[in-house]
């Protein structure tokens, strides 16, 4: 498939936007400095908190996930069974994850629940972070996918 461009200057703060690429669906998240300052604190409860799995390109071999990390470019299929998880900013009691979790992503089928770096919890169905497509800036507002 043929490469797809983004445009991210309109996507707020804390904003997601979802692009196509490959027929998959490809979501740009705009971070938040909390968002961002969040990831570290509960890295002993993840699988790879490091991206040690081959799950991104080198470049996105990091805590954050990304080349900018204020954007995280992830596609948005669970690698457990293919569900599309949702975002699921808020904490709370029914993530099973505690009142400090920042927030991240639920996969609706069987509960697998991944950070805002896309990387999967300790424990869950989903066996791998979520997959993060090869990707480079145009410019500061511009991505191309693929
Ligand atoms: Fe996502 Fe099973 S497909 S948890």
């Amino acid at each position: 498939g043929a490469p797809v461009e983004a445009d991210v200057s309109k996507l707020a703060a804390g904003e997601m936007m979802t692009v196509e690429w490959r027929g998959k669906p490809v979501w740009i998240l705009r971070r938040t400095a909390e968002m961002l300052a969040s990831l570290e604190g509960h890295e002993p409860r993840l699988v790879d908190p490091a991206s040690v799995e081959p799950q991104q390109p080198d470049y996105a071999a990091n805590r954050h996930r990304s080349i900018n990390p204020e954007y995280l470019v992830v596609i948005g299929i669970c690698t457990h069974l293919g569900c599309s998880p949702s975002e699921k900013f808020a904490p709370g009691a029914a993530s099973g994850i505690g009142e400090d979790w920042p927030g991240g992503f639920l996969c609706p089928c069987h509960g697998s629940i991944f950070d805002l770096a896309g990387r999967v919890f300790l424990s869950q169905p989903a066996p791998t972070n979520l997959e993060i497509p090869p990707h480079r800036w145009l410019s500061a507002s511009l991505v191309l996918i693929g």
